[in-house]
């Protein structure tokens, strides 16, 4: 649980930006973290402790969720593994569709890299609709490990990401909700 001193910081540093990438959207800009090495290792110690001893593998999906999962990973002394955007990895690998606002997507994962009966964090910076993630939960639980946890730096909570990831029984985490 984040304290409210770096909830705040957080508050402070992420930039709203009205009307990108379309108009209506207030996209929330997270690089000015980088900018600040202290912050960016108390984001990585926050939500290194949701998992400390509760995961035997973290998945970071592509690409900002590779900013803050590889040093969860690292943290927590378990590897990572990338879920990747299709068309970038080598074979073997699984893929996932689902849709989004307009379209589709599909995401990939490396298979043999996680375990049967492993548990696994599934991290990404932002949770909005959730389906990028729940893509992601079914890739890893088509592996027969278990998608026991998901984190985030932020929720955007009116976009009920979060129901849709009920159907996983795991344990959700955001330092930020919107
Ligand atoms: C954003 C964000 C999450 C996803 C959340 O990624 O980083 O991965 O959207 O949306 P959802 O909950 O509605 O699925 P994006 O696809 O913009 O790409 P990026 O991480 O490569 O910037
Ligand atoms: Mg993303």
């Amino acid at each position: 649980m984040a304290s409210s001193e770096l909830v705040k910081k957080l508050e402070e540093t992420i930039e709203n930006v009205p009307d990108f990438p379309i108009p209506g959207i207030q996209f929330k800009d997270i690089c000015p973290i980088f900018l600040q090495p202290k912050l960016y290792e108390e984001v990585i110690a926050d939500l290194a402790s949701f998992s400390r001893g509760k995961v035997d593998v973290v998945c970071g999906i592509e690409s900002r969720g590779y900013l803050f999962g590889i040093a969860i990973a690292v943290a927590l002394d378990v590897p990572f593994v990338l879920i990747r955007k299709a068309g970038k990895l080598p074979p073997p690998f699984i893929g996932e569709k689902y849709d989004l606002e307009y379209g589709s997507a599909e995401i990939e994962m490396k298979t043999g890299h996680i375990k049967k009966g492993q548990r696994v964090l599934i991290h990404d910076d932002l949770l909005a609709t959730g389906g990028t993630t729940e893509a992601a939960a079914k890739l890893v639980a088509k592996q027969g490990a278990i998608p026991s946890q998901f984190s985030f730096l932020i929720n955007l909570k009116d976009l009920n990401g979060k129901e849709r990831l009920k159907k996983f029984q795991a344990e959700v985490y955001s330092i930020l909700e919107y």
